[in-house]
């Protein structure tokens, strides 16, 4: 063959590779108002920057008559790119190729992506859309699977791990994604679960559709597993990028610094007169958040999850942070499990990345009861109190208001190696709020008066000489505790400092294995 025809066989075969499981299958894939593999590829990476591998994979399977029905690429499309000039590496799962199912050698390449991303340091991008194990392969396809899983876990805190879903991913499928460190589904045609509605009426008799069951709202408001849902795949590729935007290429590196021209000492007058007189009274704590980081540019993680405490990502003067708030527009911020849960693994994760920790408190408690305790709070409250007392990136925190019991411990208190510890004047730092501690306290007092006005009046002062003692941040001061009292509206220069001073912080934990969190 002349050189001539070998290079258009070459382009004959890529055309072909593009084209997947063929022109049908693509029209079908458009008309669920789905892209295709590598429609996504193109919108999530930089122009022109994808690099492909494997285009000429196929199968290897002889059972089913599979033997004859070969694609190139065999259902997922690999390779690298860039995102703002960064690397990544990339695996798509092309849906129109045996319902983008995974056979040994579509796992071979995305497990040759990992590799090579785990060697330079770079991220790894999944975009999920599959039927899971391709059945005709049987054993090999679980054997690809847990290959991946095996190459999930050794990444994790490595090299940041995302995945965005925006099909199908059931059965053992859904590991890999779980394993990763941020989960993106698409509202309408994304759905994750390890059994599905066949399989659930059947054993449990329950009867529920897919989305009921694994959809993007699901694992948004129930379970948690989605940290980001996107309203369709533009979107959520877009929130992909924004996220990377936060993250270093690796654990070895800071995140990347981004050029600021908002004024460090922009003072915000509205953050004195912010929290209620009434201290009963919840106000936002995201006013508080969009009001002192750059640009007032917030992207939270886990929105729509236990939204008694808030987390994500934004930027002091260029530097990435991840920010960590008790919300007392949702149940007071009290910590209960959810909120543990989702609070610790974020803290984790910014751990794990170098990206330091500001933390914003107002804290009533642990959120008391039996459906609390017999589901095990004193373990998933201890995973927060341990991933803080963990964390030796730079941890900053902020009381705006109440701090009180195990959770003013918990909330990256100067004990669990806070580096700065500042109190807004109207923080109330005590073991615990006055109504408790007076009936505590005066209790034989109380009950032997008798006059009931009398005994009000009684508990009325006693209360406000608690408060006047305790609830102030001048008590955790005087021990050093809290670092400074600070003006509220100048709090994001005071952030800002603390993090500037802590940039060359160095600390470590014993050697060890690996740590024993209360899992
Ligand atoms: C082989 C598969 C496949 C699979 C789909 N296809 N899933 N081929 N193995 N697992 C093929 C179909 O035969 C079809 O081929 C094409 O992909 C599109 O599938 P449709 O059913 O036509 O599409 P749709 O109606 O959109 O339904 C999509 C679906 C359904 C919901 C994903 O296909 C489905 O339920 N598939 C099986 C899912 C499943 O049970 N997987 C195993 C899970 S257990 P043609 O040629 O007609 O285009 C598992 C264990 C992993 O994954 C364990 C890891 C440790």
């Amino acid at each position: 063959m002349s050189f001539e025809k070998k290079i258009k066989e070459l382009l004959e075969k890529r055309e072909q590779a593009k084209m997947g499981g063929g022109l049908k299958r693509i029209e079908a894939q458009h008309s669920k108002g789905k892209l295709t593999a590598r429609e996504r590829i193109d919108l999530l990476l930089d122009e022109g920057s994808f690099e492909e591998f494997d285009m000429f994979v196929t199968h290897r399977c002889t059972e089913f008559g599979l033997e004859n029905q070969k694609y190139y690429s065999d259902g997922v499309v690999t390779g690298f790119g860039t995102i703002d000039g960064r690397l990544v590496y990339i695996y798509a799962q092309d849906f129109t190729v045996f319902g983008g199912s995974l056979s040994l050698a579509y796992a071979e390449k995305i497990c040759k992506v990992m590799d090579k991303a785990m060697k330079v340091g770079a991220p790894v991008i999944g975009l999920n859309d599959s039927g899971g194990a391709r059945i005709q392969e049987g054993v090999n396809s679980l054997a690809g699977y847990t290959e991946i899983f095996q190459r999930n876990i050794n990444a994790s805190g490595v090299i940041p791990q995302i995945t965005g879903v925006f099909g199908p991913c059931a059965g053992g499928a859904v590991y890999s994604p779980a394993l990763t460190d941020f989960i993106m589904m698409t509202k309408e045609n994304s759905y994750m679960f390890l059994t599905g509605p066949k399989v659930v009426k059947t054993v449990t008799g329950e009867i529920v559709n897919e989305q009921e069951l694994g959809g993007a709202m699901t694992h948004a408001t129930k379970s948690g597993v989605a940290h980001f849902v996107a309203d369709d795949e533009e979107q959520g590729i877009m929130l992909i990028r924004k996220l990377l935007s936060y993250l270093p290429q690796n654990n070895l590196e800071d995140p990347p610094l981004a050029s600021c021209d908002d004024p460090i000492d922009r003072l915000e007058d509205g953050l004195n007169e912010i929290i209620p007189e009434n201290p009963n009274k919840p106000y936002d704590v995201k006013d508080i958040i969009y009001s002192i980081v750059d640009y007032n540019e917030f992207l939270e993680v886990h929105r729509n999850y236990a939204s008694n405490i808030i987390t994500g990502f934004a930027r002091f003067n260029g530097m990435p942070v991840g920010i960590v708030a008790n919300q007392p527009k949702y149940l007071a911020g009290v910590l209960d499990i959810n909120a543990s849960r989702k609070a610790a693994r974020f803290v984790r994760f910014c751990d794990a990345f170098n990206i330091p920790l500001v933390t914003l408190v107002d804290v009533p408690g642990f959120l008391p009861g039996t459906a609390q305790e017999y589901g095990g709070i004193i373990l998933h409250g201890a995973k927060l109190l341990y991933a803080y007392g963990e964390a030796t990136v730079p941890k900053v925190t902020v009381v705006l208001r109440k701090a009180y019991g195990g959770a003013y411990c918990v909330m990256s208190s100067k004990h669990l190696r806070g580096d700065i510890n500042y109190a807004w004047p109207m923080a109330e730092i005590a073991v615990m709020g006055p109504k408790g501690a007076i009936e505590i306290l005066s209790n034989k007092e109380i009950k032997a008066i008798e006059n009931e006005e009398e005994r009000n009046n009684f508990v009325i002062q006693k209360e406000k000489e608690y408060l006047d003692k305790f609830a102030t941040p001048y008590n955790a001061a005087k021990y050093g505790y809290i670092d400074d009292v600070i003006e509220p509206r100048n709090t994001r220069f005071r952030i800002i400092r603390a993090l500037q001073s802590l940039a060359t912080k160095k600390d470590v934990n014993p050697p060890k294995k690996h740590s024993n969190i209360p899992l």
